[in-house]
């Protein structure tokens, strides 16, 4: 059946080079896979006297990580981390303890900067998050992108080299979802 994958943009700015990576991403998926966007920006800031009455948005934020079949992260460099709105969406959905929407969820990261080695910093300290939410991040290929104009505003690719490599990082990661997911539902021996 087809694989729905839930996507976080970690940037919420009105022209997001990475919510430009992610269209791209969307419109090359793989056939039989779905991309669909799960947004952070409605989130208030996490505190622990929120959990007293657990907001809404916060209630459908995590479902939306749980329903998905897997979770692809698509974020922007701050200060050689991941930006403050994606670290306060992933606590959100790491919490009341021992409810963490992100337990046994396969995810892939993915990120764009002006920078040569862009994002690949953000993404190590996104990825010890997500081990310690016991997610299952995968690990090759890693997609750190340049942003050299390939991808243009609407997300479509016009450089063949660019879009190889999107495409690859999505059949590779759809293949991981689904073995991960074949794993989780086979019959415990
Ligand atoms: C940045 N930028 C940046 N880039 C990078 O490669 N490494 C970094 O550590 C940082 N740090 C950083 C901090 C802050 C506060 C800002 C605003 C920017 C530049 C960043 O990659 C660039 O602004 C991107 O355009 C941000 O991604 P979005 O929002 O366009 O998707």
């Amino acid at each position: 059946s087809d694989l729905r994958i839930g996507y976080l943009v970690g940037s919420i700015s009105t022209d997001s080079i990475n919510r430009r990576l992610a269209a791209a991403l969307q419109q090359l998926a793989p056939a039989g896979v779905r991309l669909v966007e799960i947004g952070i920006k409605d989130l208030p800031f996490y505190s622990l006297d929120a959990e007293q009455d657990f907001p809404a948005a916060a209630r459908q934020f995590k479902q939306a990580i749980t329903d998905a079949d897997g979770i692809l992260i698509v974020t922007p460099e701050y200060s050689r981390s991941i930006p403050g709105v994606l670290k306060n969406a992933l606590d959100w959905a790491a919490r009341p303890y021992g409810e963490n929407a992100f337990a046994g969820q396969p995810v892939a990261l993915a990120g764009t900067s002006p920078s040569p080695i862009g994002t690949a910093t953000a993404q190590q300290h996104l990825r010890a998050i997500l081990v310690h939410f016991d997610a299952l991040v995968l690990g090759q290929p890693e997609l750190f992108l340049q942003d050299t104009g390939a991808i243009a505003n609407d997300g479509s690719v016009t450089d063949e080299q660019t879009r190889g490599l999107l495409e690859d990082f999505l059949e590779t990661f759809a293949a991981f979802v689904r073995t991960q997911r074949a794993a989780a539902d086979a019959p415990q021996a």
